[in-house]
């Protein structure tokens, strides 16, 4: 059936047929004309011609860049190559005939009371302007939640204040006792400033190093109105710390083994452990070149 308002133009397959949408035109007007079968669709000899011309257009208009088999370009070939032949003859120079046992991990450890990085030592201050400084950052970052920024504890939640504390700078105090309640943590009853407190101190002797202790304990003994280590060289440095470790022995720095106040007590105030004051070996060291 033709339709006389749409005279199809000549077909003239793809040749001359400039975009989809002149094929398009084309293949409306077509359609419109062909003779349409039962079912409404054109007649089956008609389709492949259709669709193929159709994908020639489209093909041609738009050129899909296709997944090739285009061969390795010479220069990657070359550099990959390259490399290659280096990786071998590194992993065969390098790798001790890939023995397991060559690379041990062990040699790795830290001596006990090593820093982190590898064969540097930990700072050991000994002047009061240095344990004050590192305390002082020590002390907000480890002690103030419970003892206050200034010093004076929680009475309330069973905190004692460290201002004033007889256990610092009274009739309690000493730097054997201290680096103990700091390593070990305290437990049990404690009487500060005329009253009793029985809460827990928390042991930092797993947590914080030697020379940290010193510093914190040495900022609390000197802040607000303490000043135990006026005009003298400060009590408390790394070598008192490590002192008292060594003389506690096994006992453990995890909270499970704390020290209580009577323990304490039984530690004559002129008691110091053996080796708490740096050793000649240790002076001799710091007379190395100083640190920047
Ligand atoms: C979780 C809270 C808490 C933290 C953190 C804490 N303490 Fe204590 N501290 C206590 C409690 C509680 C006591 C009393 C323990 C008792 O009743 O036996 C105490 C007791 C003390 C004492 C002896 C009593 C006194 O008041 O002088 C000293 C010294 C002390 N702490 C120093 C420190 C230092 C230094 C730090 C930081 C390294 C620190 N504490 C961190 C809770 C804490």
């Amino acid at each position: 059936m033709s339709t006389p308002t749409n005279p199809a133009p000549e077909p003239d397959p793809v040749v001359g047929v400039d975009s989809v949408l002149d094929i398009h035109r084309q293949l409306m007007a077509e359609l419109n004309d062909a003779s349409m079968t039962a079912d409404g669709m054109p007649p089956e000899d008609e389709e492949p011609d259709t669709i193929q011309r159709l994908l020639a257009v489209i093909a041609r208009e738009n050129a899909e860049p296709r997944d090739g088999f285009e061969p390795v370009p010479f220069w990657v070939a070359c550099v990959f190559g390259t490399l290659l032949a280096w990786g071998g003859y590194y992993l065969g120079t390098n790798t001790a005939d890939f023995r397991k046992d060559v690379f041990d991990r062990s040699d790795l450890r830290m001596p006990e009371g090593g820093s982190a990085a590898a064969n540097v030592p930990d700072p050991d201050p000994q002047t009061l302007e240095e344990l004050m400084k590192i305390g002082g950052q020590k002390f907000q970052a480890v002690c103030a939640s419970c003892h206050q920024p200034n010093g004076q504890g929680k009475p309330a939640e069973n905190i004692p204040p460290l201002d004033g504390s007889e256990w610092l700078v009274g009739d309690q105090a000493s730097a054997a006792r201290q680096c103990r309640i700091v390593l070990y943590g305290l437990s049990g009853p404690v009487t500060v400033k005329g009253r009793t407190f029985n809460g827990v101190m928390p042991n930092q002797g797993n947590i914080m190093k030697d020379y940290e202790i010193a510093a914190v304990l040495t900022y609390a003994r000197n802040s607000w109105s303490n000043a135990a280590d006026k005009g003298k060289p400060p009590a408390i440095t790394a070598a008192t710390v490590r002192a008292a470790r060594a003389k506690e022995g096994t006992r453990k720095t995890n909270g499970t083994q704390p020290v209580s106040a009577p323990e304490l007590q039984k530690l004559p105030l002129d008691y110091s452990d053996s080796g708490a004051t740096p050793t000649p070996e240790k002076k001799d060291e710091k007379k190395d070149p100083p640190k920047p």
